[in-house]
């Protein structure tokens, strides 16, 4: 069993990740850091606790994390209503938790339990990489220590979802993006290169509705399905983004990577937040990040499924 802790901007794939570590019978979720994106950060930390609470996982403790980008010349408007609603979960009403916010600091939770835990501890973020590279520039040689370092982030081999290069996550801080790429940790990027490969559509969500907190996650998630229609026509659902990083951070089957030195473009221009490889590291024999550029996406939404059949029944 790994122990897992969640990196969230919550956020509706946000919020099917956090369903899909609860239901893994492979992982012990230790604890949720939140960051800003899709909403801002002490809001994601409340919605990370009432998705908690949906899926009677109270027990979990979720920390506040970082609430700006580390470039703090360049801060980022808080909320994605456009794409996950103005509470960041479609609009929907969800329960209030019984567990309030945890006090001690998000990057302080991360920098303890890596120092607890080592390589026993998979970090899995998805939202932008600000606590990650904050826990580096503060503490790089305990965050060494950590087995798995998993993100949702990034685009190769296909284009961006904000801009023609950037992808959210990575353009909500690039700075941090391109720190947490160019330090010694080892990290395996799961972008848009396999996340909008991995469709979820109605006809699956439909099958939650079984209980009412099924019912509930599937309003959430059929909002979303919604939005995709509108934006991504040609896709034929919505992306499993986030999900998909844990499902990579627990059997990395599912994907098959490339070996690369990532950076990422910092600069105010055309390319900004772009994930590339690094020019400067081309010969390094020892290439510090896996880039996920193929999926098993049919394996994959077979356990997606069968774990969310597992949390609503
Ligand atoms: C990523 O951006 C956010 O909107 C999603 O939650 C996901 O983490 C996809 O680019
Ligand atoms: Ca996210």
């Amino acid at each position: 069993v790994q122990k897992m802790i969640l990196d969230v901007d919550t956020g509706i794939d946000d919020a099917m990740a956090i369903a899909y570590a609860v239901a893994d019978p492979e992982v012990e979720l230790i604890g949720i850091l939140s960051s800003f994106g899709n909403i801002e950060s002490d809001r994601a930390a409340q919605n990370a606790l009432k998705i908690l609470h949906l899926v009677g996982a109270d027990d979990v403790p979720v920390f506040i994390g970082h609430q700006n980008p580390l470039d703090h010349n360049y801060q980022r408007i808080g909320v994605n209503s456009q794409i996950h609603g103005e509470n960041g979960i479609g609009e929907v009403e969800l329960p209030n938790p019984t567990q309030p916010v945890a006090t001690q600091d998000g990057v302080n939770f991360l920098l303890t339990a890596a120092q607890e835990y080592g390589d026993q501890l998979t970090v899995v973020a998805t939202g932008p990489m600000t606590n990650l590279a904050a826990a580096w520039e503060q503490d790089p040689a305990t965050m060494k220590k950590i087995g798995n370092i998993t993100i949702m982030g990034g685009a190769l081999t296909v284009p961006g979802n904000v801009t023609p290069v950037a992808e959210a996550n990575v353009e909500q801080d690039p700075v941090a993006a391109n720190q947490l790429f160019t330090s010694d940790l080892n990290v395996t990027m799961v972008g848009l290169d396999v996340t909008l490969r991995t469709l979820l559509t109605k006809h699956e969500t439909s099958q939650w509705r079984t209980t009412e907190a099924g019912s509930k996650m599937a309003d959430i998630v059929d909002f979303y399905i919604d939005v995709y229609a509108d934006l991504y026509p040609e896709l034929g659902g919505c992306s499993l983004h986030d999900p998909l990083a844990v499902g990579v951070a627990i059997d990395p089957n599912f994907v098959t990577t490339i070996d690369m030195n990532m950076m990422v473009t910092t600069e105010h221009d055309a390319y900004y937040a772009r994930t590339i490889g690094d020019k400067a590291r081309l010969n390094d024999p020892n290439p510090n990040v896996k880039v996920a550029v193929a999926v098993d996406k049919d394996r994959y939404l077979q356990v997606f499924m069968d774990h969310f059949k597992q949390l609503f029944n």
